[in-house]
């Protein structure tokens, strides 16, 4: 889960994220409720569109079952995902349950529905955080990459509209070749439109993208150290990093939670929508099936087994094992590492 957000406000995040770390078991769980979108992101790692007649979604017995082994492994969030959540028939029954059994309960969602009568009932339902992509100040560019027209100005009303309900609204933007010019600006309006985080991707090669190298941003890590730099002078409290190469080699002059891969520490489980376990967002073969597989056995066990034996199969490239960071970035990001021949994260500068 390579990205990296920024807050503007105190949040319970710093808290949240310490207990996870503390506890080293799945702590939280990104679910894909649904594989039906009303988008077509050229980028989208879980191959969701709307020209995808069949898509499939998960049942209500499915929720409730994933829901309670994560409450059995002590899992405290639940991020509903997709595929678009805001169209999945059972959206307002999961996050009840989840909010049922204690949970922090976040949506990521493309904005398209997010009317202000949709944003007060996930407020009045009990969701906390609501993530909504903006990936250019340009609407046409923004429509372009989203594959569809209106969905710029709808994403932009969207987060107006999360905001007024009292939910945390979160902008998202995944890094490009085709917006790297454009961070800065992106992040200015999405402040403007009314966000107090603010949250950058890196571009991972699956789904739609599994062939669109050429789309890598040129300068990813030095656009998160400028990003870092205006986060600071325009009075930014701490980042949350899920990138293990950040900060490498500077200070960013903020408090940084973790730097680290919540996946490889197990901390996060992402879950299709028939369950398959993934690693992470990017490397979508299956650990294990939730249904099949924790039926059997505590989620806790099961995924902490199923994270080491997948990591026990890559080693680390020796220009990694000799490097003076590796304490650090502990070999950057598995998944990137299967796209090099020599096997190194190919984000590393080192
Ligand atoms: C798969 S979408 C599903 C939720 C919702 N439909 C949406 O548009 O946000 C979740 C989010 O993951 C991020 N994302 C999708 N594909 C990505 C990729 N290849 N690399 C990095 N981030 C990606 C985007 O921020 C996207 O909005």
């Amino acid at each position: 889960m390579c990205c990296i957000t920024f807050n503007w406000k105190e949040n319970d995040a710093v808290e949240k994220v310490e207990h996870f770390r503390r506890k080293r078991t799945v702590s939280w769980a990104v679910v894909e409720v649904t594989e039906a979108c009303n988008l077509n992101c050229k980028w989208c790692y879980a191959s969701s569109s709307y020209k995808n007649k069949n898509a499939g979604f998960m049942r209500e017995d499915e929720i409730i079952f994933i829901l309670n082994r994560l409450s059995e492994a002590g899992a405290r969030q639940v991020t509903y995902s997709g595929g678009e959540p805001s169209i999945y028939p059972h959206l307002d029954f999961a996050i009840k349950e989840a909010k049922e059994r204690g949970m922090v309960v976040h949506v990521n969602t493309n904005g398209y529905m997010l009317t202000k009568g949709l944003a007060a009932k996930w407020a009045g339902l009990g969701v906390t955080q609501v993530q909504v992509n903006i990936d250019s100040t340009d609407a046409a560019k923004h429509d372009e990459i989203r594959g569809r027209a209106g969905s710029f100005s709808r994403a932009l009303k969207g987060i107006g509209n999360t905001a007024a309900a009292g939910i945390t609204p979160v902008s998202q933007t995944v890094l490009t070749s085709e917006n790297e010019g454009e961070v800065m600006r992106i992040i200015c309006l999405a402040r403007k439109a009314g966000v107090e985080r603010v949250r950058l991707w890196d571009m991972m090669l699956s789904g739609h993208a599994q062939d669109r190298r050429d789309m890598l941003p040129a300068r990813y890590l030095e656009i998160l150290k400028e990003v870092s730099e205006y986060a600071l002078q325009t009075g930014a409290k701490s980042i949350e990093a899920g990138e293990p190469l950040f900060p490498l080699g500077y200070e960013t002059g903020m408090k940084v939670m973790d730097s680290f891969c919540v996946c490889l520490a197990g901390l996060l489980a992402n879950f299709s929508v028939s369950g398959d376990a993934y690693f992470c967002c990017m490397h979508r073969k299956p650990l294990y099936n939730v249904f099949k597989d924790a039926a059997e056995e505590r989620l806790d066990g099961l995924h902490a087994r199923k994270i080491r034996e997948f990591s026990d199969r890559f080693s680390l490239p020796e220009k990694c094992v000799k490097c003076d960071v590796l304490g650090k970035c502990m070999g950057g990001c598995i998944a990137r590492r299967g796209f090099t021949p020599d096997g190194r994260d190919y984000w590393c500068t080192e």
